[in-house]
């Protein structure tokens, strides 16, 4: 495996591996829900890139730009065990140099849930991915439904600006308790950490009154709602019941109804989701 800090040499590379990269796109402090597209990557391409970047245009004014996490030398190990070929960790000034003054904005379906609560957050995050598209050159690249707008953000942008990319979404990879894994995990004190188990509760909550035959979004809301406004410390962003496609608000839920849901436990913000028809 090879560490790979400039654009100008990640984009020769990419040259001479033109059609045969899969990309995964990440802000490092690896876990094993980064690890599991990696290990998916290496099976639908000869050559798995892995990018690191904690990427600024992202982050709202307030957010934890500064504090997030970064590891590169634990990150190195775990990419390497994935049967990742290279990491590419560019700096800041060499993705976003001086006079830097192109974005890349998707509409509608950034105006809701986390695009609604992180104003910016999505065009940060596209217009990286555009970016990281356009260095690495991927014929394949793979996200997690973890981030289920962001990935439904992406495979927008791809359709509308004709990216000769396969994007593929992988599924959430969770705790033994059930939490989600994230970076930001690490972030939080041991009781926020046992607060956040409210997140993966409310989704089960939810699934068991649909399982139940409850089909009403506003009465299926007030379950899940029920889980998180029983503790103490965390406050929902947001929490709910959408198409899984237009990520349009429903009334009444099915097998493919989208719960998605935002949380903030201590100073972290939380994200999990899932579909109400899947185990
Ligand atoms: P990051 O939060 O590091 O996540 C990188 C990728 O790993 C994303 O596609 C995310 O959905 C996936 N991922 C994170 N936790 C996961 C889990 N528990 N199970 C499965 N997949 C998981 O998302 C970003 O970085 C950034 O926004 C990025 C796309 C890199 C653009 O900067």
């Amino acid at each position: 495996m090879i560490v790979i800090h400039s654009v100008a040499q990640m984009q020769q590379y990419a040259r001479d591996k033109r059609g045969e990269i899969a990309l995964v796109p990440t802000m490092g402090y690896l876990h094993e829900g980064h690890a599991s597209l990696m290990v998916e990557a290496r099976k639908r391409a000869k050559y798995v890139v892995a990018s690191i970047f904690v990427n600024p245009t992202q982050f709202g004014v307030n957010e934890d730009l500064d504090s997030y996490p970064r590891d590169l030398e634990h990150d190195k190990e775990i990419a390497e065990k994935a049967g990742v070929d290279v990491i590419f960790a560019p700096t800041a000034a060499d993705m976003y140099p001086e006079g830097y003054q192109s974005y890349l904005n998707v509409e509608e379906i950034t105006a809701h849930l986390c695009g609604a609560s992180r104003p910016g957050h999505f065009r940060g995050v596209t217009t990286v991915v555009a970016k990281l598209f356009n260095i690495v050159a991927p014929k394949v690249a793979l996200f997690g439904k973890k981030d289920f707008q962001q990935l439904a953000v992406i495979r927008r942008m791809v359709r509308d600006f004709n990216f000769d990319i396969e994007i593929v979404g992988m599924p959430i990879v969770r705790e033994a308790d059930g939490l989600a894994m994230s970076s930001r995990n690490t972030k939080l004190s041991p009781v926020e950490r046992e607060q956040a188990l409210c997140l993966s509760r409310s989704i089960a909550a939810a699934k068991a009154a649909f399982k139940g035959g409850e089909r009403s979004v506003a009465a299926l809301q007030k379950v899940a709602a029920a889980m998180i406004e029983g503790e103490k410390s965390p406050q929902i962003d947001y929490l709910e019941f959408r198409d899984q496609d237009s990520l349009l608000p429903l009334e009444k839920a099915d097998e493919r109804t989208l719960l998605a849901l935002a949380v903030r436990v201590g100073s972290v913000r939380l994200i999990d989701n899932s579909i109400l028809g899947e185990d």
